[in-house]
């Protein structure tokens, strides 16, 4: 990973944004960041050794520049560039997962468009395009320890994600979609698949598809054809419409 991209896209946020000029303050707290990416990334390295809670809070303080100028903006316009700005983030540190993003976007739209009372969501849309920002501290280490290792290591970039979107107000509505989409795959631990509204479902439907069908840059298994990924989908309890729209469009997806 290239920290310097990040401290550019930081630049290039405040200079695109109606923030203040890039000041020393400013300057010190994305050397913080940058610092505590650092070491993050130098746990997991080690094989971590810590819970991902310990984790969660190195990288919320690394995290807190981005969420105190995205709090700070009140434009929609504003707020737009910020969001693009993250998947750029996204991009410039693990394109497969920017990748993966935008297709999951894809398919809520194509889910939500379809289903007997079609929808849209802006929330859920937000929630597509930055539901796995927590991988963005991925690659450094994701090809350094064991395959077991790295599974024991990848809810960590949910608790991440969720801390992100939770934390910045016009995020919040995505973050309660993201919460949950996951409860299939066992966490947040005691989530239960019960608990995922609507949209909750069809993000983890798309994401549960997309992750059988494309290669994601890590976890390099055997991917499935169109109709072995969409038996899968169907061994999940979702909504019965969810599999229907899925199954009507499968080369879609
Ligand atoms: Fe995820
Ligand atoms: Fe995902």
């Amino acid at each position: 990973m290239d920290y310097l991209n990040l401290q550019l896209l930081f630049l290039r946020a405040k200079n695109a944004l109606p923030i203040p000029v890039y000041n020393r303050a400013d300057r010190e707290k994305i050397i913080i960041f940058i610092n505590l990416y650092e070491s993050v990334n130098g746990l997991a390295e080690r094989g971590l050794g810590r819970p991902a809670n310990q984790c969660r809070l190195l990288v919320a303080d690394a995290l807190s520049p981005f969420i105190e100028l995205a709090n700070r903006l009140e434009d929609p316009k504003d707020k737009e560039k910020f969001i693009n700005l993250i998947c750029q983030a996204v991009e410039a540190f693990h394109e497969p997962t920017a990748e993966h993003q935008a297709r999951v976007a894809k398919a809520c739209q194509i889910i939500t468009r379809n289903l007997p009372e079609p929808f849209e969501s802006k929330a859920l849309a937000l929630a597509a395009r930055l539901h796995d920002f927590g991988k963005i501290g991925w690659p450094n280490w994701m090809f350094i320890v064991s395959k077991s290792e790295a599974q024991r290591l990848i809810p960590a970039h949910h608790f991440i994600s969720l801390y992100f979107l939770e934390a910045i107000h016009f995020l919040r509505p995505a973050a309660e979609i993201v919460r949950t989409h996951h409860a299939y795959d066992g966490y947040p631990i005691g989530c239960r698949p019960e608990e995922m509204t609507l949209e909750s479902q069809i993000l983890s439907a798309a994401d549960y598809l997309d992750a059988m069908l494309y290669p994601r840059g890590y976890q390099n298994g055997p991917l499935l054809s169109r109709h072995e990924a969409l038996a899968k989908v169907a061994e999940r309890s979702y909504d019965p419409a969810i599999l229907r729209v899925i199954s009507e469009h499968l080369d879609d997806f």
